[in-house]
């Protein structure tokens, strides 16, 4: 009996003295650790920024307050440590990353830092501590002048699952296979970055990634559907803003990627076309953006017959490619703002009426933006758009239609939005009532 009293009191004065250790250590009336908000205020001072730092928000960062409640300090609730540090825009001059200074954030989970001027890094082998101490998740360095030599630096963060290196004067490709070791990466954005077309074949170790952006990355000429395919459950790429040729399939293999969504837009390839046909790797495609394109004398590849969103703004392509749009019987949203003024396609009415035709099997098409396309004439016919009794946005603003509408238009009993400003219409809209 006595023994096991005294083994109670024990475990109770153990206890006790925990409770003690934990208040002492600074989780105690502030629900904010000593050595964080120390570690806290250590960053303030060292930050070089300027009067817009104050307007980010650390003038809430006081010695007096719970650094939990600081602007951009997220802590865990259970464990009332620093689980997320959001330090946005306070660079004006240089600040050289110190790892040692976030050596005390020994739960940060997530740490953005974008546009801070900063250089990489203060060489004092913290890193490496750094990387062994905390599981970091989530990682925002954009808009730094960081250079190729963050990437062994970034590599060591092995729990990593996103990475935002954008904008952050990497020139080439030298240290990205260092990344090959993020084996938990799912989201890799690269774009705005000197780089070159030798870039994704160094990323096919990724076998998690599931985002990659590349725009603006210099890809040039062929991109290799064996590199992409090698992301086996990549399911977003955005590399628009380069200048591709084509996608190639080598003869012998099939190489079908599974990617959902897909944007190309901006791709001035100079003195080319791009190959829109080599985009048939892609049969599972259900978002497509191919703003600001020259489509001219290509059609639209039959086998992407799953695209529910098609982005064709500010392109210019003609009648043939329109109508070869008919294959896409799942398509919800067709964007075509101001297309190309000097797209034959669109110009005169007798080719949108074409057009509207080749269109009224696209039963599910809801959105249908037609913005600034510099149609002229009348809308005739109950062929097209009357059959699209799915359709809830109809934009037809800024155009030079004229004529009545046509009456069967009163079948399209869920629209929900329709601008006609700008046209010169006749007749009333309140028999459509
Ligand atoms: C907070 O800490 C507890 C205990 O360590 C942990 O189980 C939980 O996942 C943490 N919450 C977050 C959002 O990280
Ligand atoms: C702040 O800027 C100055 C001048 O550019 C630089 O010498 C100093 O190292 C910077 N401080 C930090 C913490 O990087
Ligand atoms: C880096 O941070 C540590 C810890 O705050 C500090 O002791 C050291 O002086 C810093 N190094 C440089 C080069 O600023
Ligand atoms: C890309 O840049 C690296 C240097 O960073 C160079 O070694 C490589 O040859 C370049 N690749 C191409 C295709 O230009
Ligand atoms: C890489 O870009 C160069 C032009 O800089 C081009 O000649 C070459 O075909 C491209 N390589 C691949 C594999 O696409
Ligand atoms: C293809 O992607 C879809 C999600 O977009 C996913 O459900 C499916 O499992 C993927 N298929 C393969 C073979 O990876
Ligand atoms: C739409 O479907 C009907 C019936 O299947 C067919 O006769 C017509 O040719 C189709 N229109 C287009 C533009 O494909
Ligand atoms: C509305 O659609 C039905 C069925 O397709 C058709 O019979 C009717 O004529 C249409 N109404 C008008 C006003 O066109």
């Amino acid at each position: 009996m006595a023994g096991i009293n005294y083994q109670l009191r024990l475990v109770v004065v153990l206890t006790m003295l925990k409770l003690l250790l934990l208040l002492l250590q600074g989780w105690g009336s502030n629900a904010c650790w000593q050595e964080e908000r120390a570690a806290l205020l250590q960053l303030k001072a060292s930050f070089n920024y300027t009067s817009t730092g104050e307007y980010y928000g650390m003038f809430t960062w006081r010695r007096d307050v719970d650094c939990c409640t600081w602007s951009g300090v997220g802590c865990n609730a259970t464990t009332g440590r620093v689980y997320e540090l959001k330090l946005g825009g306070f660079g004006s001059g240089d600040w050289y990353f110190n790892a040692s200074m976030f050596l005390p954030f020994q739960e940060l989970r997530r740490l953005s830092l974008p546009s801070n001027s900063i250089v990489c890094c203060v060489k004092n082998g913290d890193f490496e501590r750094l990387s062994n101490t905390i599981d970091l998740e989530y990682l925002d360095l954009s808009d730094n002048k960081l250079g190729n030599s963050i990437f062994p630096f970034v590599a060591g963060f092995s729990s990593l699952k996103s990475l935002y290196v954008r904008d952050t004067a990497l020139s080439g490709t030298s240290g990205l296979e260092e990344l090959q070791k993020l084996n938990s990466l799912e989201v890799l954005d690269l774009s705005n970055n000197d780089l070159n077309n030798s870039t994704l074949p160094l990323l096919n170790g990724l076998h998690s990634l599931r985002i990659l952006y590349m725009s603006n990355t210099q890809q040039k000429g062929s991109i290799n559907m064996k590199d992409l395919v090698a992301l086996f459950k990549l399911e977003e790429l955005y590399i628009g803003g380069n200048n591709i040729e084509k996608f190639v399939v080598s003869k012998d293999v099939e190489h079908i990627s599974n990617i959902s969504v897909l944007w190309i837009e901006n791709n001035i390839c100079n003195g080319c076309n791009f190959e829109l046909e080599s985009l048939k790797g892609f049969p599972n495609v259900k978002t497509l953006n191919l703003e600001n394109n020259i489509l001219t004398g290509v059609l639209f590849p039959r086998e992407l017959d799953n695209v529910k969103e098609l982005f064709l703004d500010y392109s210019s392509f003609d009648e043939n490619f329109l109508q070869s749009l008919a294959v896409l019987r799942l398509l919800r949203n067709l964007n075509m703002q101001s297309i190309h003024a000097n797209s034959p396609a669109l110009r005169s009415l007798t080719n949108f009426n074409t057009f509207l035709q080749s269109i009224e099997n696209m039963t599910s098409l809801e959105t249908l933006l037609l913005r600034g396309c510099k149609l002229t004439g009348s809308i005739h016919g109950t062929r097209g758009l009357c059959k699209l009794i799915n359709l809830r946005e109809l934009d037809l603003y800024d155009n030079n239609l004229n004529g009545n509408l046509p009456h069967c238009l009163v079948n399209l009993t869920l629209l929900q939005h329709l601008d006609l400003t700008n046209n010169h219409f006749t007749g009333k809209l309140r028999e459509f009532k």
